[in-house]
């Protein structure tokens, strides 16, 4: 009979004696580049090259016409919607399982985040579902490429040409990865990239928008830099969201290694595959057909009505066998407080929009796959840095904590 190791916070042997740690990957060339920036005292913008030679070579790589550089990918999704023409009372479909930055800039033009629902398979927005939730107030669609997996956006791309609405893709975590051979970002009308620290490429904060649009393109450079036009001279509010010489000093160097950093993951994945996808009571994550996956994290679902303990407590579990994971992410959008403000309850809008308190009612079942799938998802790291070993134990620990707590 199989023997079912005791884990270490049930007074077990940790898998690890020591906590993992998954650093960003960071050579002597980049250190000696950072180096250089710093001593030429050409740290910002307005005095170096560097950013200029980034954007260039990141609308290389993603084979589109504009690429301009920001201070990361909130500010980038942010300037997206400004730039198309997205304010207040306009609503927005996104889907509520992804990281905040992609509702809370809708929140940012007092327009109206309108949740649509995901597929459990790949944890993306449902294009079925973005077309139930259009109404004459849609003004856009934000479609998140979650994980490194591309969401259905050709799909997604005829319903909005279809429409009227205009396209954003999120490819925060996506860098890299392709829908029929094309690559994400150069899909929607305007894109958003980062380039924060766990990203596929990074540049510690930073942030990249993409968009074959001329005017688009001229407006977020306009609003990147205070809206001025010429020195002194503002034509719109604008903010400063300009990222420095010395993120892009990194980032150049980051973009020539991105399809090695990929592959790197991708190895990470086969992994984990290996490891867990026989595990019972696991189910591990898909790569659709017509993609190429850039698993920028290897979410996996827990299946809690065949174990004794909730996800919670199988994540708090396997972290205490020294390594690392995560949860990406333990709530709808909707569920969290900032949200339930909005609808209502007589408390009214933290923010200055009218609308929210008359038309919203965020409330529990109106994602109920973004539901399932929170309750159940557990996030494997695949950062480069992680050796084979590394990649190992995170299996085994994640695989010995369920296993123990299978209900028998
Ligand atoms: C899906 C998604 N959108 C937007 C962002 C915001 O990017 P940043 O942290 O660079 O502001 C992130 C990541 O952090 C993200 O994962």
């Amino acid at each position: 009979m199989e023997t079912i190791n005791k884990p270490a916070i049930e007074g077990g042997k940790p898998i690890r004696d020591k906590p993992i740690m998954a650093l960003p990957e960071l050579t002597e060339e980049e250190i000696e580049e950072i180096v250089r920036v710093l001593k030429s005292g050409r740290w910002t913008m307005s005095v170096g090259t560097k950013i200029r030679e980034f954007e260039e070579d990141f609308k290389r790589y993603i084979n589109v016409k504009h690429a301009i550089a920001v201070s990361n990918g909130t500010t980038a999704l942010h300037l997206a919607l400004r730039a198309s023409g997205i304010g207040p009372g306009d609503e927005v479909i996104t889907t509520p399982f992804t990281f905040i930055a992609t509702a809370s800039t809708i929140l940012h033009q007092n327009a109206i985040p309108v949740f649509a629902d995901i597929n459990i398979e790949d944890y993306n927005i449902n294009p079925e579902s973005i077309e139930e939730r259009i109404s004459d107030k849609t003004k856009a669609v934000i479609a998140v490429h979650l994980c490194g997996q591309p969401a259905e956006i050709m799909d997604i791309k005829k319903i909005c040409m279809e429409r009227g609405l205009i396209l954003i893709e999120d490819c925060a975590q996506a860098i890299g990865a392709e829908y029929d051979g094309v690559k994400v970002g150069s899909i929607g009308d305007v894109n958003a990239f980062s380039f924060y620290i766990s990203k596929n490429i990074t540049t510690g904060e930073g942030g990249m928008v993409t968009t074959n649009n001329d005017e688009i393109a001229e407006k977020v450079k306009l609003m990147r830099s205070h809206g001025e036009t010429s020195r002194y001279h503002y034509t719109t509010i604008g903010y400063n969201y300009r990222m420095t010489e010395i993120q892009a000093a990194i980032g150049i160097l980051q973009l020539r290694k991105i399809d090695e950093l990929n592959n790197r993951r991708r190895e990470i994945v086969k992994i984990y595959n290996d490891e867990i996808s026989d595990c019972e009571a696991i189910k591990t994550p898909i790569e659709k057909k017509r993609v190429k996956h850039v698993w920028h994290i290897y979410n996996i679902l827990l299946e809690i009505e065949k174990l004794r303990k909730s996800r919670d407590e199988i994540y708090e579990a396997i972290r205490r066998e020294n390594v690392y994971v995560s949860v990406a992410y333990p709530t709808p959008l909707y569920m969290e407080p900032i949200f339930q403000q909005m609808t209502g309850h007589g408390k009214g809008c933290p923010w200055t929009c009218p609308h929210y308190n008359k038309k919203i009612t965020y409330k529990p079942g109106l994602c109920p796959n973004a539901e399932y799938v929170s309750e159940r998802v557990l996030t494997l790291p695949t950062q480069p840095s992680l050796t084979d070993d590394e990649a190992i134990d995170t299996a085994r620990a994640v695989k010995k904590v369920v296993k123990y707590y299978m209900k028998r």
